[in-house]
């Protein structure tokens, strides 16, 4: 006999918006007014790559700011390769889990979804979570977020799967200098998996950039042209003090505004507006002739927190209400605990409640999260 059975009925979880436990409403409403609608689900910590501003494979990589480093080549000698620990497998969510939470969280009102890591393609068999995800009613949008090296080989199978769109990390578009960033020898790759996503039209094929100043901001017209040459989107992101050497300093960040005004001047561009889509972070532009879009991600410059509606699952089963947070909420007592649906929706709707009004970069009382990217889902 299942231990407790679910509180909420079969028709209740199809409920595509606002959801009900006993009778009440419920919405994951914070005591901002804001409502969460996009949930990114990390679904391992570990990575492939080795960027320099997340997880750096070399003492020297993670001080890139303070010494002439060289790059993975130039560091050698010297190199003090840094250890991880990953998280181990017991410790992840199953995809059962996993997809129970979407499915919670879909009924009160999550329609966007994104899988991420670490590198999400690193999950083995991520392509049944991907479709099991896609069979979630209320799930509208399904995205991913991954570096790219593996995403050739997987690609049509996440097509077939469901995935609908999928954003790349890509910082350089100079072999030696992405090498440099990443660690790994990894720029050809990448692109001919932005190549196979446009043809299996993944649209709109997204490209995320993160800018460093010294080290690819001499890119980014380049990075520009190719989103121009490619029609696709490239997106501009101000480097966040989220690296896992503390590496981060403010006037290592290129702003958005700073980005844009060089963009400006090279191409003339057209502004893009959203206006439906309030919570979007990036600022956009298109190219004169209408190929092609850039945009600019600037939390550290322009804070949105004032429209965020994300939330995060890490890997091991934790809530995260902001990238920044220094608190997580911990799904896995309830998930490996006999918890009920209404249970664990109640405890969702309870974590947003308490959603920080916004991060405090820049502030004297910043405090940077003690994880990175890689286990928080970008
Ligand atoms: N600052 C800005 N962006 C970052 N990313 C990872 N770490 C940082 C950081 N410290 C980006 C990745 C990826 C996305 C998930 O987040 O490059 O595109
Ligand atoms: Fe991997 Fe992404 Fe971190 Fe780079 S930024 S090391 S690709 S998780």
């Amino acid at each position: 006999m299942a231990a407790h059975p679910p509180a909420v009925s079969a028709s209740f979880a199809r409920a595509p918006v606002v959801g009900s436990v006993a009778g009440m409403a419920m919405e994951l409403r914070d005591s901002h007014g804001r409502v969460m609608r996009d949930l990114r689900v990390s679904v391992t910590d570990r990575c492939n790559f080795r960027c320099l501003y997340c997880l750096p494979e070399t003492e020297e990589a993670a001080n890139f700011y303070r010494t002439r480093w060289a790059g993975s080549n130039g560091g050698l000698p010297a190199a003090r390769p840094i250890a991880y620990e990953w998280k181990p497998r017991s410790e992840l969510l199953s995809f059962e889990e996993i997809e129970r939470v979407v499915r919670l969280a879909a009924a009160l009102g999550i329609d966007k979804v994104r899988v991420t890591g670490g590198e999400p393609l690193l999950r083995q068999g991520v392509e049944s979570l991907v479709a099991s995800l896609a069979g979630i009613p209320g799930v509208r949008d399904l995205a991913m977020t991954t570096n790219g090296f593996l995403f050739a080989s997987k690609a049509r199978s996440l097509r077939d799967a469901g995935l609908q769109r999928v954003s790349f990390s890509m910082d350089s578009l100079d072999p030696a200098n992405f090498r440099r960033m990443t660690g790994r020898d990894g720029l050809a790759g990448v692109l001919e998996g932005i190549r196979m996503a446009k043809d299996l039209g993944l649209a709109p094929v997204k490209v995320n950039a993160v800018v460093i100043r010294g080290m690819n901001d001499h890119e980014v017209e380049d990075l520009a042209a190719f989103a121009r040459d490619e029609d696709l989107s490239l997106r501009f992101i101000e480097f966040m003090p989220l690296d896992s050497s503390r590496a981060w300093q403010r006037d290592l960040v290129v702003t958005g505004a700073e980005i844009v005004a060089r963009l400006q001047s090279r191409w003339g561009l057209v502004r893009v507006h959203a206006p439906d889509r309030p919570s979007e972070t990036a600022r956009r532009w298109s190219f004169p002739d209408g190929r092609g879009e850039v945009g600019v991600i600037a939390p550290v410059s322009e804070p949105f927190c004032g429209h965020c509606n994300r939330l995060r699952l890490t890997a091991d089963g934790k809530v995260r209400t902001c990238l920044f947070s220094l608190v997580e909420h911990d799904l896995r007592p309830l998930l490996r605990g006999g918890g009920t649906d209404s249970d664990i929706m109640r405890r969702l709707v309870e974590i947003v409640a308490g959603k920080e009004a916004g991060h405090r970069i820049g502030k004297p009382d910043f405090v940077q999260p003690a994880r990175t990217m890689s286990c928080i889902g970008g």
